[in-house]
């Protein structure tokens, strides 16, 4: 075994959901910098984005709307009919519903909630679900969910006040749910050779959004290493998951959260 090619992305045909994202187009630049090919699937609204951009680009940009299951399989196909594989499905996208006093557990109507759930939850399960056909073609492949650390632990809501980073019930309820669906489909796809593991960030708050140093510093002091994380610190995961030195994982989650919830 060479250890030295273990990572080798060479040949591998990836797609990153939301690529354009600020943690998840450090999955692109990491994907693409070990030898893969990779797609990002982003809404149309981002294709001016990453044209303009100073952002890692990728091969190829795919409208998408996660949303939408015809979309998604459209994308799919598309990608497919191109490069005549797909190795590797980031599922990076989550939309969320719920703001304001709409967002509070005792005001969020029915529709909101569901939306939220559907999308943290939907977007993995439709992901999942079109994938299949297309990675059994190339006898195998890797997803990778996005959970977060709110679908293991609840916001702290006593520092959130009304700051615009609180996340409504529907989050993290959602992203638990990620969790789980990654165990189920880990056990349902093992015969076609997908693995299908999770990451679980935790605090990487976007610098723009970073613009509160009193509540900054009360929130990065909730994980041991008492910062928030850098976006590049998420690709690590990213790689192990979709290359072959994560041959032997299926069904498993990695946490990259500072400590955040082990304490
Ligand atoms: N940033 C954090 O602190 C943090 C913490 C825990 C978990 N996460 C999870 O990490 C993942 C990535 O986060 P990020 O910070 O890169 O997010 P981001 O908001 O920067 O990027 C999200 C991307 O998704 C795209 N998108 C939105 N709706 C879409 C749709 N319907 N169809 C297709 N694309 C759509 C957007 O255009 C954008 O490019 C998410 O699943 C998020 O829940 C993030």
């Amino acid at each position: 075994m060479d250890y030295r090619k273990l990572m080798d992305m060479t040949g591998k045909v990836c797609i990153v959901t939301g690529g354009t994202g600020y943690l998840l187009n450090e999955n692109v630049k990491i994907l693409k910098d070990f030898g893969a090919t990779v797609v990002i699937a982003d809404m149309r609204e981002a294709e001016d984005r990453w044209e303009k951009g100073e952002q890692a680009k990728g091969d190829m940009f795919v409208a998408c709307d996660v949303s939408s299951t015809d979309s998604i399989r459209e994308c799919f196909t598309k990608v497919f009919d191109k490069y005549g594989r797909i190795d590797v499905l980031v599922n990076g996208v989550t939309y969320g519903a719920g703001y304001g006093k709409g967002s509070q557990i005792e005001f969020m109507d029915d529709q909101t909630f569901f939306r939220g759930v559907d999308g943290a939850l939907g977007t993995a399960f439709r992901g999942i679900r079109e994938v299949i056909p297309f990675m059994r073609k190339n006898g195998g492949g890797s997803i990778i969910n996005y959970c977060s650390m709110y679908g293991v632990v609840a916001p702290d809501l006593r520092i959130y006040g009304d700051n615009p980073q609180k996340q409504p019930p529907n989050y993290g309820a959602g992203k638990a749910g990620v969790a789980q669906l990654t165990r189920y489909a880990a056990g349902a796809l093992a015969e076609y050779n997908i693995r299908v593991n999770c990451v679980t960030p935790g605090p990487f708050p976007n610098p723009k959004n970073q613009n509160d140093a009193a509540f900054n510093e009360k929130l990065a002091g909730k994980t041991m290493l008492g910062r928030f994380g850098k976006s590049y610190e998420i690709a690590g995961a990213i790689l192990l998951l979709a290359s072959d030195a994560s041959s032997f994982m299926t069904g498993s989650n990695i946490t990259v959260d500072g400590g955040w919830t082990a304490w």
